[in-house]
């Protein structure tokens, strides 16, 4: 499972002048590639080993409940969060509707052990009392009484996200019984929670300040937008969630500051927070614009808030050496933090990263970049040359930013890739002075925010949650609340399998109207358009077949070689060979398949092997690839020809 110690050597090296290399750069993407593809299996294994009951740190606890961390002692993380699980599950589901069908089993567990504990009376209420705004339970299932920081409303809101992102895959495979029958019973409860409780005060996140968090509110919103939505297509409806959504985004625009997002109200600290980071990429819609409203991750509210939180964290850490703006470093939580005397958190290091990996999506997506005098300071730091105006994705002011945001944001992850253990794990923080691992141990959560950052990293995003439907604010807030219905939720009754309906079949065309926002030096028009959107996903990986026309003589062989893992990084011992199955005189086909993570971007080129072994290499310039990540694209084909 470790990696080889040159390449942890090599990263520990990297500086910026070291970066601006053109060839270590390209090396230090394929180590860092490396590196993630042996820590994404780990941490996919790390999160299942903490669910109950087969997972091997959590055996005690109930089928389908996650514990935060294996930990039973300073700290003691040995109970389930309802935010935790959620944001846990929510990869596993996409993971999931991206075709690991083997994680259907957990999937189920969890949502039949979400309906039992919506009953569970504890100190925050019952089911229609308040109780869902309980922040964690024993790993029995039993309510844990003692004296904690309560009630917390994100729970609630990322749950429902979470069932919300099973249902729409059983609606699109044929299964909207259960989508009606198991999940929405669970989702409406979480929904009317929302929508009755948003307006109140609660703790954040981190459970210290009980006040009104950035992240609680963003995530309200998102979850009754898609409450809304997943209403409909189960053809019902949820008034109160569309009657509340437009209300609590109105609130939302209160937490800008005019320079960065406050994380908190009634809290004395600076509101500096990686809360708001995590607010932005657990509210990313990748069919978005650069919305301000919805703080979308490429929106110049959310790029200067990235500025102003990761600034924080400069000279607050001995290991960031008091490095450049624009340069990576560990980032904690807020910079006031003395948990554990305060130091940096992988989730937080990784949180940082996928903001811009979200925003690399979405400029993509969009095919220009903005810069305004909100952001200009943040694209500075990185591009010098940086001007307030929009560059097309054909310009080289375009290419110039998106890779110096790709160098800055893999930067994040590769100071997460030093301070791994070699076997692969996460706890919890990491010493602000030496990097060595501090409080849990195999904190789910890292795992999780590993997870979705490699996914992002690679193009691969979650589905739309209808933020280009919902981002418009009303033009004045109104202190309001509304009641929903709570039932018990008691039909767990799942098929034995589900098996995904053939994508052409399945994939349900929606229309929406899409609303963006194009921000000029000179102020801000709004343009209505409608397009059509398709809700089935993006697949993780793609076959790409090479097809090379090459004519040879017998003993001659083909082989690729190229700046991937897959292909060797460069390294010709390690070339993949082309098959010659097909080959004859009139058409001098070599061909091969190889499984690539979807959206990832390289460098070729073939080589042929003489029969005594020497090489000889095509001539420059080298090849490029971007692997397709598109929606139900799951197999790809490039020709060649011999150069
Ligand atoms: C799918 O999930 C299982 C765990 O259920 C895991 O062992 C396996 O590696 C995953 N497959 C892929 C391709 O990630
Ligand atoms: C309730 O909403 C109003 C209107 O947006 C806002 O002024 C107030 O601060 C909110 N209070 C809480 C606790 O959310
Ligand atoms: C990796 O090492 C850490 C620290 O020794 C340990 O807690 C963890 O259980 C190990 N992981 C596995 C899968 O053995
Ligand atoms: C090679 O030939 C087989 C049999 O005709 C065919 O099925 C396959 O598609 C061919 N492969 C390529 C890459 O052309
Ligand atoms: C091709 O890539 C290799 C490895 O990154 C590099 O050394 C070489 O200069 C590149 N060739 C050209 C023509 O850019």
């Amino acid at each position: 499972m470790a990696p080889p110690l040159s390449y942890a050597l090599f990263a520990l090296a990297l500086s910026p002048a070291v970066m601006a290399d053109p060839l270590l750069k390209s090396r230090a993407t394929a180590s860092l590639s490396s590196w993630l593809a042996t820590e994404t299996s780990y941490a996919l294994e790390a999160i299942l080993n903490n669910i109950g009951s087969s997972g091997a740190w959590a055996q005690s606890a109930s089928p389908g409940i996650v514990v935060a961390s294996p930990s039973t002692s300073d700290p003691d993380y040995y109970y389930t969060w309802t935010r935790d699980s959620a944001l846990t599950l929510k990869v596993l589901i996409d993971l999931f509707k991206n075709g690991n069908s083997s994680l259907q089993g957990v999937i189920e567990e969890y949502i039949d052990a979400q309906a039992y504990l919506q009953t569970v009376s504890n100190p925050s209420g019952t089911l229609s009392t308040g109780g869902l705004g309980e922040p964690k339970f024993n790993v029995d299932k039993t309510a844990f009484t003692g004296s904690w920081g309560r009630p917390q409303r994100d729970g609630p809101a990322l749950r429902a996200t979470a069932l919300i992102s099973f249902g729409e895959w059983l609606i699109d495979n044929g299964y909207s019984t259960y989508a009606s029958d198991i999940v929405w019973p669970i989702v409406r409860n979480d929904l009317s929670y929302v929508a009755q409780y948003w307006n109140e005060t609660g703790y954040d996140l981190w459970e210290e300040v009980d006040g009104s968090s950035f992240f609680t509110v963003a995530v309200q919103h998102r979850a009754l937008v898609e409450g809304a939505n997943f209403a409909s297509a189960l053809g019902t409806s949820c008034d109160y969630c569309t009657s509340q959504a437009p209300e609590i985004l109105c609130y939302l625009q209160s937490f800008w500051t005019g320079s960065y997002i406050l994380a908190n109200f009634q809290s004395s600290r600076s509101g500096k927070d990686v809360n708001t980071i995590l607010g932005s990429i657990h509210t990313f819609d990748p069919e978005a614009a650069c919305d301000d409203t919805t703080f979308q991750p490429c929106s110049p509210r959310a790029l200067a808030n990235h500025k102003v939180v990761v600034d924080a964290f400069r000279d607050l850490y001995t290991i960031n050496n008091n490095a450049a703006e624009g340069v990576a470093v560990a980032v904690g939580r807020y910079p006031e933090d003395t948990y554990y005397n305060g130091n940096p958190w992988f989730l937080c290091t990784l949180a940082a990263a996928e903001q811009l990996y979200d925003a690399l999506y979405q400029w993509n997506n969009i095919g220009s970049i903005t810069i305004t005098d909100v952001s200009l300071d943040f694209f500075q730091d990185l591009y010098s040359d940086a001007a307030v105006g929009t560059y097309s994705s054909s310009s080289s002011e375009y290419s110039a930013i998106v890779d110096a945001v790709k160098t800055y944001a893999d930067g994040f992850v590769s100071i997460v890739e030093n301070y791994a253990l070699t076997n692969g794990s996460l706890s919890e923080q990491y010493s602000k002075t030496d990097g060595t691992q501090e409080s849990a141990r195999d904190l789910t959560w890292s795992y999780a925010a590993l997870l979705t950052a490699n996914m992002r990293r690679n193009s691969i995003v979650p589905a739309a949650w209808g933020e280009t439907a919902a981002s418009s604010v009303p033009a004045t807030c109104v202190s309001t609340s509304a009641t929903g219905i709570y039932s018990t939720a008691t039909d767990t009754a799942w098929p034995s399998t589900l098996t995904a309906a053939t994508t052409t079949a399945t994939a349900t065309t929606t229309t929406t109207t899409t609303t963006s926002k194009t921000t000029t030096s000179t102020g801000t028009s709004t343009i209505s358009t409608t397009s059509s959107s398709s809700s089935c996903t993006t697949p993780t990986s793609v076959a790409v077949t090479f097809k090379l026309t090459a004519t040879t003589y017998y003993g001659e062989n083909i082989k690729m070689s190229g700046s991937i893992p897959q292909l060797g990084d460069w390294d010709t011992d390690d070339a993949v060979a082309l098959s010659a199955a097909n080959y004859t005189s009139t058409d001098p086909l070599w061909f091969v398949t190889i499984n690539l993570p979807a959206g990832e971007s390289f460098e070729y080129k073939y080589i042929r092997i003489e029969s005594d072994g020497t090489i000889e290499w095509e001539s420059d310039p080298n090849r490029s690839y971007t692997v397709p990540a598109a929606c139900g694209e799951t197999a790809a084909v490039e020709s060649d020809t011999w150069r």
